[in-house]
């Protein structure tokens, strides 16, 4: 079969995407797949129908590809693909839905509010009093546009910076504590990681920086809590709907856990964390590759 690695495409976070990509397609022609890579821009349908792909394996972060608009178009075209589908994609790219979602299940997560397109910033700056808060696009990947606010001076300016890369805006509680990721596949928890960013901050610089952020892991936190947030990821993954792989980000003050976010497609660099999780767990990059391509379906 004829595979597309799906990449590049139109977020932010195009260059990680080309690493994802790139590194994905690498193992599955090691694997000796027969596999083409697809730089995605506006004319997919057409790009998809000249390279005769009969299965997509998506590379894509962010909006227009970890969305599910992708997903959809995919659908429409009888296209096999890996990973979530069309609605867990479009919930969890979106922190606000993904939360209050969360909250339904009553799994953990900050305290947050939010700002829709068209809702009143001023409104939004006079409710947030409760300082520090973390302020994000709510459709972003690798902390691109996030705002650490310590104090009400900076919040308009965190609100700003975001609202310029998402109409929607999520305020959350800052937790002060330790992060931890979780990724699942096909509805199975691989180690528990603990991010440890040598400049306390885990940003794009400390996510793809070789060397900027150790990672422990397994991750040296109880048993207890270890389970805990195993158990939750899991959950999270199964409420939104995931297929294939997702990592489930959290924030921990000792045993107690918050859920931050889904990510439908982690990220597969170098530094990144899927990959490294699964070694630990006895699965090599390729064939960690092979097992999210083997679970492409409709
Ligand atoms: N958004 C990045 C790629 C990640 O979650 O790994
Ligand atoms: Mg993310």
């Amino acid at each position: 079969k004829k595979i597309g690695v799906l990449l590049g495409g139109l977020s932010a976070e195009r260059e990680i995407s080309l690493k994802t990509g790139n590194a994905s397609l690498s193992a599955l022609q090691q694997l000796g797949y027969d596999v083409v890579a697809i730089d995605v821009n506006k004319g997919l349908p057409q790009q998809l129908l000249q390279a005769g792909i009969e299965v997509a394996f998506i590379a894509l972060h962010g909006r227009f590809g970890e969305d599910g608009r992708v997903q959809g178009l995919l659908e429409m075209m009888q296209i096999p693909y890996t990973g979530s589908g069309v609605m867990a994609s479009s919930i969890a790219i979106d922190k606000v839905m993904t939360k209050q979602i969360f909250s339904y299940h009553q799994l953990p997560t900050p305290r947050f509010d939010f700002m829709r397109p068209g809702d009143s910033t001023k409104d939004l700056l006079l409710r947030c009093q409760d300082l520090p808060v973390v302020v994000k696009p709510s459709r972003e990947g690798s902390t691109i546009g996030i705002t650490i606010v310590k104090n009400q001076t900076e919040l308009a300016a965190g609100i700003q910076r975001a609202a310029d890369l998402d109409g929607t805006v999520l305020v959350e509680e800052y937790i002060d504590g330790i992060e931890l990721t979780v990724s699942v596949l096909n509805g199975e928890a691989f180690p528990v990681i603990q991010i440890v960013p040598r400049s306390g901050f885990y940003d794009y610089q400390s996510k793809y920086t070789t060397g900027a952020t150790k990672y422990l892991i397994p991750a040296p936190i109880s048993p207890a809590l270890y389970k805990l947030v195993q158990q939750a990821a899991v959950k999270a993954c199964h409420v939104l709907g995931c297929r294939g792989a997702a990592r489930v980000d959290f924030m921990c003050r000792e045993d107690d856990f918050q859920c931050i976010e889904v990510n439908t497609i982690p990220g597969m660099t170098a530094t990144s964390l899927l990959p490294q999780a699964a070694k630990v767990a006895g699965i090599d990059f390729p064939q960690l590759v092979e097992m999210i391509l083997l679970d492409a379906d409709i």
